[in-house]
């Protein structure tokens, strides 16, 4: 089936999760962050996921945001900068006006001017995603936002993939799903998507049961491999 259907992760794909830490670095007054920033941003978004799957696995959700806030706790303890409440309330507010890849717009254009449908599909709640739409002004070219929270479990669980198909009224093989984490886009390969991994980092392939069919640098190619 040709694909009639464009997903997107948000969080590292549309969104640059490390904009908030590299952005208060640049900041007056935090030379004491700016010598830590990568490896905070690093820990923070490594047990933001972490703290994600192992509440699926537990039963025990949270929304995104309360998964955010603890995983920078982490962050920040870990390097030694836990008692800093004005940075972490920085980093926060930052977190909800992430910059987007420069390539987004464009490409979310291309794809609507082709006929695409476009949404998000993302771990974020309802409120987080409104603002990072809001703040890279994508909002008028996306159908819709869809977020986990509407199903209480975060990905890779089939159940969130299956919003994408209820929304759309699709097939699974119309589906051109996009993500930047390796492990999203394998799963969504394994529930039948067709998936694109948007490696920037040059990083290996995640070890898991099914395999992303594309793998590109960044999402410019996008519009092509949908056929627009
Ligand atoms: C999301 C996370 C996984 O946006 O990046 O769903």
């Amino acid at each position: 089936m040709p694909i009639t259907t464009c997903i997107f992760d948000a969080y590292g794909t549309l969104f640059d999760v490390a904009a908030a830490a590299r952005n208060a670095a640049k900041e007056p007054g935090r030379e004491a962050f700016a010598a830590h920033w990568p490896a905070i941003a690093s820990h923070w978004r490594l047990k933001q996921l972490q703290y994600t799957w192992l509440r699926a696995v537990m039963g025990q959700h949270a929304d995104f945001w309360d998964v955010t806030q603890n995983g920078l706790d982490w962050a920040l303890e870990a390097e030694g900068l836990g008692d800093d409440p004005e940075l972490r309330e920085r980093l926060l507010q930052l977190y909800w006006e992430l910059d987007a890849f420069p390539e987004v717009p464009a490409m979310l254009a291309a794809l609507k001017s082709g006929g695409m449908n476009t949404a998000i599909l993302s771990n974020g709640s309802p409120a987080m995603l409104d603002g990072a739409v809001q703040s890279a002004l994508i909002g008028d070219v996306l159908d819709d936002v869809l977020s986990v929270e509407s199903v209480g479990i975060f990905k890779p669980a089939d159940i969130v993939y299956e919003l994408v198909t209820k929304r759309f009224g699709c097939t699974r093989d119309e589906v051109l799903f996009v993500s930047s984490n390796g492990w999203d886009a394998s799963a969504a390969a394994g529930y039948g998507f067709t998936t694109a991994w948007v490696n920037r980092a040059g990083e290996p392939m995640d070890r898991l049961p099914a395999k992303p069919n594309h793998v590109l640098n960044d999402l410019t190619g996008i519009p092509k491999l949908a056929g627009v």
